[in-house]
């Protein structure tokens, strides 16, 4: 089958190289000339675990192309998938103009029958929007069929879940069966669940999931903090709580909240949808409440172990990027949380093993080091913020004497708090 993906970000070119691997042709278009040169040559412009080679495999093999020019991409392909961001605007809504932006494109330069995919999470009227835009450019011989297919890989496993999908959600309208058929025979070699459905349910499965799992993050972010006041550790109560078929393991993890290009936006637009059709989605706003909350929370607690007055203090901070395994620093929480203690006055020295360069890109006036010995010189506190395995390896007895004093924060519960304390340490986790 021959394919085209408009948008080749983290999941359009993941989208793209698993479809490639699985034998199709398949063609990517971005605007972005640098990430496509670099693309070209094999060079994943991203950090993400096994996508390295399987684009240079696929570039190799002649199944993969990568191009700015749209026409290249479309000319040939029968199915095209549309993976462009979709981010949050100012007010919180889901700001459509990329998606708004391909749609003219495509009705511009469509030519013959397509099917297309819109893979980005948007909102329910967005596809109303896009038939409008192409019925509005409708030429002689062009026809089109448009599906939702949203997306559910996890940054960081983005690779395994491309192949290992949890289930694959094709939204069609009415009576376009056959189409559905065309999409659950591309995506058969996956042998996943697939579940055929409107589109507006399809679009709604990708919030409801996402903002569930928000759910979690801020539920056990709150009994965290009643554990600490009661004297409870929250990683035991998460634990005991995981064996309950009813109640899994995912997403019970305490610390600084969820951040990433993806919960917080879909929260804050469905809170907006929700509202656009006349609904006050109570329950859905104190989540990010609680998010915001943990935020400061966790500033709190810095100043009640370090000093009250922060200005002069230097604060080694480890991790950077919004979870392990990503170089993504989008709506990272670690990068807020140093902003706000920057605010405060605090010096910040910080070490990431992936993100350092994004975070560049982010913020200024820190100090970026080169590993988390250098981080801790001189440092009158650690504060963890993102959960790397490699810092569970850190010789923390040598961290303890380049320290000022020896505070540890962990803003993630990474780290076992009788080993740390038994180190010589002052530890504080999160609700233990
Ligand atoms: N990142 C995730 O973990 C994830 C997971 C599931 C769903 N999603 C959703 O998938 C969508 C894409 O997310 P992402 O993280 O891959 O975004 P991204 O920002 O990494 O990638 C988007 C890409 O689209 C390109 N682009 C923008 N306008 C274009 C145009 N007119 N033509 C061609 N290319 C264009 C950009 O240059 C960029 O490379 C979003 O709606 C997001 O909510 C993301």
């Amino acid at each position: 089958m021959n394919i085209c993906i408009i948008g080749t970000g983290y999941v359009g070119l993941v989208t793209g190289v698993g479809l490639a691997e699985l034998g199709n042709r398949v063609v990517c278009v971005d605007i972005d000339r640098d990430k496509i040169d670099k693309l070209k040559r094999g060079v994943v412009p991203f950090y993400e675990k096994g996508l390295d080679e399987l684009v240079k495999k696929n570039l190799k093999e002649k199944r993969i192309f990568f191009t700015t020019h749209l026409e290249e991409g479309i000319n040939d392909s029968r199915i095209i998938f549309i993976a462009v961001g979709t981010p949050s605007r100012e007010d919180g809504e889901a700001d459509l103009s990329q998606v708004i932006q391909v749609a003219e494109d495509l009705a511009r330069l469509m030519q013959g029958y397509k099917i297309i995919v819109v893979k980005s999470t948007v909102p329910v009227g967005t596809f109303q929007l896009i038939r409008k835009i192409f019925t509005s450019e409708k030429k002689e011989g062009v026809d089109f069929d448009i599906v939702s297919n949203p997306e559910f890989l996890r940054e960081g496993d983005a690779v395994y879940d491309f192949f290992n999908p949890t289930r694959i959600i094709i939204g069609i309208e009415k009576g376009r069966e056959k189409v559905a058929d065309e999409l659950i025979q591309l995506f058969r070699p996956l042998n996943a669940p697939i579940i055929k459905t409107s589109i507006i349910n399809a679009q709604m499965i990708k919030y409801a999931s996402n903002v569930f799992l928000a759910s979690r993050v801020s539920f056990i972010n709150e009994i965290a903090n009643i554990c600490e006041r009661v004297g409870a550790d929250v990683n035991e109560i998460a634990k005991g709580m995981s064996f309950d078929k009813r109640l899994g393991e995912g997403y019970l993890q305490a610390g600084i909240g969820f951040g990433g290009p993806c919960l917080i936006k879909d929260l804050k637009a469905l809170i907006k949808m929700a509202e656009s059709y006349g609904y006050e989605a109570e329950h859905l706003k104190s989540i990010l409440n609680k998010n915001e909350h943990q935020i400061s929370h966790i500033v709190l607690k810095v100043k009640k172990i370090v000093g009250e007055v922060l200005y002069g203090k230097i604060i080694g901070v480890l991790g950077l990027t919004f979870k392990p395994g990503t170089n993504d620093v989008r709506s990272s929480l670690a990068l807020r949380i140093i902003d706000l203690l920057k605010r405060e006055g605090a010096n910040i020295r910080a070490y990431d093993p992936c993100g350092i360069e994004e975070a560049k890109m982010c913020i200024s006036d820190i100090d970026f080091c080169t590993d988390p010995y250098e981080v801790a010189t001189g440092a009158d506190a650690i504060l963890i913020l993102t959960g790397w395995e490699e810092f569970k390896k850190i010789d923390f007895l040598r961290l303890k004497k380049l320290l000022r004093e020896p505070i540890i924060i962990d803003g993630v519960n990474l780290l076992d708090p009788e080993k740390i304390r038994s180190a010589g340490f002052v530890y504080r986790g999160v609700g233990r």
